[in-house]
């Protein structure tokens, strides 16, 4: 558990310039409720926030699927509703509902919001990365995030996750330069956050757009691609060496292709989109991080099994991350995740 620095992390390798046989592995949500441990900890805690601001309490579930299944990565446990919460934004998680947040979507309350995250909400954060770092195996990769400005407008906007993120189209349609400060205002805070993070110990930094699905293409290089390009800017500036991972999720090959043309070092991609055509059009200096479908780890079996298969050949001799296209689901069973470690690791 304590090797040094020098041990080789084949996600970094990947994320640095180096195709690997069998690829890295890490799932997005690893961990969460499919994991008894997690929900231990979770009931223990009480609350998911009491969770995410609990420096000992994240480390424990952050090290819980590294333990279990060796994954290449550890995500540090915390939610991309942290940054708008250290902005004195109101936030409560209902059980079984997802998030509530107080509407941030008027010109008063968008000139509000302070221009420092509170380090009450981000320095436990900060915290849970360093020992998280140190109880680490050296080969095993530590990542830091953040949701892109759009994502975590989305929700600022409409108070919860809605089914196509109306709001805040709607607040961008109506009104572009207001938006547009909200949107410049977490391109700030986002960067912070993520600098901090990298401070305390995260070697790689992964941006979650989850919503980047909705918007029409012009929309798309407006609130996407242009905010989560002046982060990468900022952060190369602060911090050369940290690897940066790009999840525009539900993004079209166009948007993608965007995408990579930034400074980043990987791009994540969903399920939906043709692994030959992202292969031959996306930048080649990005490592492409991807893309299982959760439902194919709910099935099992056969629908799985041929799958990662497919995965594996398609980005055989490219910098491949395997992962899945979006976060894994807590209906999921322990069984299918073992089936995916076996079948992404096994000499192919
Ligand atoms: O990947 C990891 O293991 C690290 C932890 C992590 C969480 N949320 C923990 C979490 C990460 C990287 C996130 C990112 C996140 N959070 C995103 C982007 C990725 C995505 O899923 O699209 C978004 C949109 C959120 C906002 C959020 N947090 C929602 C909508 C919900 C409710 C839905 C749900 O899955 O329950 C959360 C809650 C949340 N965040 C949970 C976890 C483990 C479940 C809370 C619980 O234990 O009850």
């Amino acid at each position: 558990m304590n090797g040094s620095p020098a041990i080789h992390s084949p996600f970094l390798a990947v994320l640095d310039g180096t195709p690997l046989n069998p690829p890295p592995l890490w799932m997005m949500r690893q961990a969460g409720r499919y994991l008894p441990e997690y929900r231990e900890v979770r009931a223990k805690a009480g609350d998911f926030l009491s969770l995410c601001y609990n420096p000992e309490l994240a480390t424990e579930v952050t090290l819980q699927p590294i333990r279990r299944f060796g994954f290449d990565a550890a995500i540090i446990f915390s939610d991309i509703l942290v940054a708008p919460h250290a902005l004195n934004v109101g936030l409560r998680f209902e059980t079984g509902e997802g998030p509530r947040l107080e509407e941030v979507n008027t010109p008063t309350r968008i000139a509000a919001l302070p221009d420092e995250l509170d380090p009450a909400k981000v320095q436990p954060v900060y915290e849970a990365i360093s020992k998280t770092r140190a109880a680490l195996p050296a080969e095993t990769a530590l990542i830091g995030f953040c949701g892109a400005p759009w994502t975590v407008a989305t929700y600022m906007v409409a108070g919860r996750g809605t089914p196509d993120q109306a709001p805040a189209r709607l607040m961008a349609l109506r009104n572009e330069a207001l938006f547009q400060r909200l949107i410049d205002h977490l391109v700030e805070v986002s960067v912070t956050h993520l600098s901090g993070q990298i401070r305390a110990g995260a070697q790689a930094v992964q941006i979650f757009d989850s919503w980047a699905g909705v918007l029409d293409p012009l929309s798309f290089e407006r609130w996407c691609v242009e905010p989560v390009k002046r982060m990468v800017e900022k952060l190369r500036a602060l911090h050369p060496q940290v690897r940066i991972i790009a999840f525009p999720k539900g993004a079209t090959l166009e948007g993608l292709e965007k995408l990579s043309a930034l400074d980043v070092d990987a791009i994540g991609i969903d399920w939906t989109v043709d692994r030959h055509a992202v292969r031959d059009r996306l930048s080649p200096k990005v490592a492409l991080q991807g893309n299982l479908d959760p439902l194919r780890l709910i099935a099992g079996g056969k629908a799985l099994d041929d799958e990662i298969l497919r995965i594996r050949r398609d980005f055989s001799g490219t910098r491949h991350i395997f992962n899945l296209g979006h976060g894994i689901r807590p209906e999921t069973p322990i069984a299918h995740v073992e089936a995916l470690v076996a079948g992404v690791r096994r000499a192919l």
